[in-house]
């Protein structure tokens, strides 16, 4: 844990037991402020063959299948160096687009597809803050940790700075919009629901809410919102339940020696 600007901040790492393979040694930035930086990911990805944060698809796998089918249109937003939009072609799902503001990660990419000669997913440079897609054109809109990535310098997360707050609001409403009405945005994530429930539930945004959790002993959360179907009353598919945050002393011990740094309220989660 380190202190900074009076936050008890847990710095961890890249979320439990991920593959990587051919990783650059010392890719964990200085600050966190770096995952902000599209160099620093160029660098990375430079160094980086494969790299899965969170988990690998097979973890997640069956909630994937509930929401997605394979006539759908799907937009991965941060790929990075992740295999994500591989497994969902191999699951059948033909028409899929990935973008990373890396370039050096969106040739890594290409050249990965096409050295396995996997055709039929289109990989770009693109700005989650400005998606440059039409209105209502993917069915499917798919990220994992990349939105978490906006949150890195956010300060007290129950009060998140602004510019922050105006990031993230950029990207929802750029995921919103391309969204074919109905569509679904599903959001793989490390962020608890206490602190992007807020940002989903933006009155600009039509969606529904919900989420469930995947992992094992350390939970990650799946959001599903889809547009166009949020209800008044709306409620958590697990409402009744209340959120029980994993043991500090869980995420400080399963993610100390990770290179992804998350900034969580220790009082919050002791309590
Ligand atoms: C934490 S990594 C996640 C990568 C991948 N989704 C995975 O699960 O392994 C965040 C990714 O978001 C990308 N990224 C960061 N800022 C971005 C932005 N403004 N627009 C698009 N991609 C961005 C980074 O280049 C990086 O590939």
């Amino acid at each position: 844990m380190a202190d900074v600007d009076g936050e008890t901040l847990q710095v961890s790492g890249q979320p439990a037991g991920e593959s990587r393979s051919s990783a650059g040694a010392g890719t964990a930035p200085q600050s966190a402020s770096a995952y902000l930086n599209p160099s620093y990911w160029d660098e990375r990805f430079a160094e980086e063959e494969h790299y899965e944060w969170l988990k690998d698809y097979s973890h997640f796998r069956h909630l994937v299948r509930r929401h997605v089918r394979p006539f759908h249109s799907v937009l991965e937003v941060g790929c990075g160096s992740s295999r994500l939009s591989e497994a969902l072609l191999e699951d059948g799902v033909s028409d899929i687009t990935s973008c990373d503001i890396s370039e050096v990660a969106v040739e890594m990419m290409r050249k990965r597809l096409q050295g396995k000669g996997l055709k039929g997913i289109k990989v770009l440079v693109a700005d989650m803050l400005s998606l440059p897609f039409d209105d209502d054109c993917f069915d499917i809109v798919i990220e994992k940790g990349t939105m978490d990535v906006l949150f890195v310098d956010s300060g007290d997360p129950w009060n998140p700075r602004l510019e922050t707050v105006d990031k993230v609001k950029a990207m929802l409403e750029g995921v919103h919009r391309v969204l074919k009405p109905n569509g679904t945005f599903i959001s793989i994530s490390f962020g608890q629901p206490h602190f992007r429930r807020r940002f989903f539930e933006d009155p600009e945004l039509t969606w529904s809410f919900e989420y469930e959790t995947f992992g094992e002993e350390f939970h990650y959360f799946f959001y599903v919102l889809k547009k166009g179907q949020r209800a008044s009353d709306e409620t958590n598919r697990d409402s009744g339940e209340e959120f029980i945050p994993p043991p500090i002393q869980y995420l400080h011990e399963e993610l100390e020696d990770e290179d992804f740094i998350f900034r969580t309220s220790v009082d919050e989660l002791n309590a």
